[in-house]
């Protein structure tokens, strides 16, 4: 039987996790509907109302599935996998959270006259086309400066997390036992691990928390967001920065372990992934393990199809819809990399795959 005062401190990491949860809950659901608010109808004048084409949306199915990721996310907590996420770790300050408030709701004021004037292209210039592919250079969700600076790489975290009314991180996070299960039976302090886009870094500080010996590169083709990144994980000194395109990356041939690409590649143009998807298989060892976290797609909650079909219409994803529609066994199964397991956590799907 297990002893007292271990049920004891059991049930208070339960209830600490649970009311952090429902406190970030709470918080991100009032920041998206006020943002959404500012937003005004997501349809032009004259298109049918937005509203009435949730009609097929099965709601309840996916306040049960809202509800199932933390559950899942407290199970693996309780079980081991992975540790308690950052914000029970390392709580934000009350004027942290205001600060991010305060910008969060300034700046949905400017996406918001974006939307309506369809500005998707504002980051576009000559100079950044002679260093960037063209489709990286778009305010993808109407977002104020694209990937192109500081402030931006600063609001995105807030801004995912209020897209999905403070599930991102526990999404996220289901990705962790992929990882762990690739591991196992590795050398920890001679495996590698690279972050594909690894964006502000947020998912890299949760794998380095759980293994902090593990050798991890951090790749992004923004320097703004890796910028962010070195500091979101300066307590970790041995992290690999590389600014580069996971379409190049310039390193070197079987490298690495483990790679996980988070949320990239709906970002992606068909042509690109498949590109993307060679380098992957490139870049792995034998044996190695792709960990991909993105949406789900058409097909996998047949309730939440129609959320699929929104989401690009009434926030700038050029490539949502083919990448919601994609056959990814297909596409990594053309580069050398082979399905092996998938989770659906809520609106993300966990796809890995083996070289
Ligand atoms: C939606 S964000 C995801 C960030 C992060 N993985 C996360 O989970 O929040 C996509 C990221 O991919 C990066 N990105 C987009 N296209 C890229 C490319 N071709 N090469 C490298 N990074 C790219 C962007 O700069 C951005 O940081």
């Amino acid at each position: 039987m297990e002893p007292l005062n271990s049920v004891i401190a059991t049930g208070a990491k339960r209830f600490a996790y649970g009311a952090t949860q429902a406190a970030r809950v709470l918080w991100y659901t009032g920041h998206y509907m006020a943002g959404r608010r500012m937003v005004g109808p997501l349809t032009e004048p004259g298109e049918a109302p937005y509203a009435d084409e949730f009609g097929p949306l099965d709601r309840v199915r996916l306040k049960t599935a809202f509800r199932e990721i933390f559950k899942t996310d407290w199970k693996n907590i309780e079980a081991g996998r992975y540790k308690l996420p950052a914000e029970m770790r390392q709580p934000p300050s009350p004027l942290k959270l205001w600060r991010q408030s305060r910008d969060y709701l300034r700046d949905a004021r400017k996406v918001a006259r974006r939307k309506h004037q369809r500005g998707h292209s504002e980051v576009l210039t000559p100079a950044r086309q002679e260093k960037y592919p063209r489709y990286f250079l778009q305010n993808f969700h109407y977002q104020t400066d694209g990937w192109m600076t500081a402030g931006s790489a600063d609001r995105y975290d807030m801004q995912v997390e209020t897209l999905f009314t403070g599930s991102a991180g526990a999404m996220r996070r289901q990705a962790l036992p992929a990882i762990r299960k690739a591991l196992a039976g590795e050398d920890i302090a001679t495996a590698r691990l690279l972050d594909l886009g690894c964006g502000a870094g947020r998912f890299l500080a949760e794998v380095k928390e759980n293994w902090p010996a593990l050798d991890a590169t951090a790749l992004d083709l923004s320097p703004a967001y890796l910028g962010k990144a070195r500091t979101n994980l300066g307590r970790w000194k041995d992290i690999t920065y590389v600014e580069a395109n996971a379409e190049a990356t310039g390193l070197p041939d079987a490298s690495f372990d483990v790679i996980t690409a988070i949320y990239l590649f709906h970002e992606l143009p068909p042509a690109v992934r498949k590109i993307v998807a060679k380098e992957i298989s490139r870049l792995l060892k034998p044996g190695g393990t792709l960990v991909q976290v993105d949406t789900i797609q058409y097909g996998d909650e047949p309730g939440f199809d129609i959320l699929l079909e929104n989401f690009p219409r009434g926030f700038h994803e050029p490539y949502y819809d083919s990448y919601c529609r994609a056959e990814l066994k297909d596409l990594f199964a053309d580069a050398g990399v082979i399905h092996a397991d998938e989770t659906i956590a809520f609106l993300s799907k966990i796809s890995v795959f083996r070289k």
